[in-house]
């Protein structure tokens, strides 16, 4: 394992100038077959170099591609895992990892507050294959203990800290408690980002991104990625990977790595800008509630500080004027562009319980119909404190 830093990792795991043309960056490998020195005679296994390279060759660019290769080797070295993989998107990677390590007759414990659409791979995909699911709050871990006792459970499925609310889950205590009946657990950790939050050294099995967030950064490209720690987990992703054909194109894989290099800083402004933003919605009089972890008053508060370098950039919080309200709200910002997704330099602000949490409507994970999210991006912050005052009203 690499003693480098976090944002030396960044900009240089996987990431050796080529050593065909000395390019300082990883090209893209816009290629879908190799040349074969004779049958079975694969070349170029060294090209994103160094350690933590398991492609012999290059075949078939569904199999393996070196720019794909180059944020894998980054992605496994920022997760302080033994393999990455790269998905074309968040949602093909939870599908490859469900349909790798869960059968028919499965069962996995879920949480009670998760994105919309991972609840509905569960509900909708994975139920009807066989696989049921019970939906936990992952913050209490006597509920998770009394679920892992009542039935075994292949795997815990977490997020922390969740979308849209912010809820946090002590990583090593559901590791614990996963590892004492045989389960797995799998950190969904999107919105920490490996910079705030590293739940493989925590514990746990399996660490999930939608790369499309902090770890792109830049709203320009959908991604997904798989981290794990054991080696033989890693070659059962790779074989349902290659098998099913999930895998992300080698431009959008040099997207992400142009994004991840700057990660660390953005992360940092991102924490920056949010907390301003949370202690200002906390104390205005049309907000009802306000969910960070970086508040005190956060229930999640001194486990985020135990586990995370910093709480992230999302915000969600509760109109007192209700849903017409919190609806309204989404509409009057400037910079706060209304829009799914998270995690870009640009700020965000949309209502999850018409947008990207609708699919949990009726179900135990529906979110609050007054809930505003924001992604707060890394612009000045007093234009942003600025923006949301006046869509508030003031
Ligand atoms: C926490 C979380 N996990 C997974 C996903 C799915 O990722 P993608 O949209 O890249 O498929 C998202 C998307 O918003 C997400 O917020």
């Amino acid at each position: 394992m690499s003693t480098d830093g976090f944002e030396t990792l960044a900009i240089h795991a996987g990431q050796e100038p080529d050593p065909a043309t000395g390019a300082v960056v990883p090209p893209i490998y816009q290629v879908s077959t190799y040349k074969q020195d004779g049958v079975g005679g694969l070349r170029g296994g060294t090209l994103a170099g160094g350690p933590g390279r398991w492609i012999e060759g290059y075949e078939y660019s569904r199999t393996a591609n070196p720019t794909r290769g180059a944020l894998e080797e980054c992605l496994a070295a920022l997760e302080s895992g033994t393999r990455a993989f790269a998905f074309a998107s968040g949602m093909a990677a939870e599908d490859c990892l469900l349909r790798t390590v869960c059968r028919p007759g499965d069962r996995v414990l879920i949480p009670g507050d998760a994105y919309g659409g991972t609840y509905r791979l569960f509900d909708k995909i994975l139920r009807p294959w066989g696989v049921s699911y019970q939906p936990v709050a992952m913050s209490d871990l006597d509920a998770v203990r009394e679920a892992m006792a009542a039935k075994p459970a292949r795997l815990i499925w977490v997020e922390t800290p969740t979308n849209p609310l912010l809820s946090v889950a002590d990583i090593s205590a559901l590791a614990q408690i996963a590892h004492a009946r045989d389960a797995l657990l799998v950190v969904d950790n999107t919105f920490a980002s490996p910079y705030l939050q590293q739940p493989l050294v925590l514990g746990a099995d399996v660490v999930v991104h939608s790369t499309t967030k902090y770890i792109g950064g830049h709203s320009d490209v959908v991604g997904g990625a798989l981290v794990v720690a054991d080696g033989s987990l890693g070659e059962q992703i790779f074989f349902n990977l290659n098998a099913t054909g999930t895998a992300g194109g080698p431009f959008d894989a040099w997207l992400t790595l142009r994004g991840v290099k700057t990660l660390a800083v953005r992360m940092e402004r991102h924490g920056q800008n949010a907390q301003r933003v949370a202690d200002m919605l906390a104390a205005h009089p049309k907000v009802a509630q306000v969910f960070y972890p970086g508040l005190e008053s956060h229930p999640g508060h001194e486990v985020a500080a135990k586990q995370m370098r910093g709480f992230g950039g999302i915000v969600s919080f509760r109109s007192r004027g209700g849903e017409a309200e919190a609806v309204a709200i989404c509409g009057r910002t400037r910079l706060f562009t209304l829009g799914e997704s998270l995690g870009g330099v640009e700020s965000l602000i949309e209502h999850p319980g018409r947008m990207t949490h609708a699919s949990v409507a009726g179900s135990a994970l529906e979110v609050p119909a007054d809930l505003v999210r924001l992604s707060v991006g890394i612009e000045t912050c007093d234009d942003l404190l600025e923006d949301l005052r006046s869509a508030l009203g003031d």
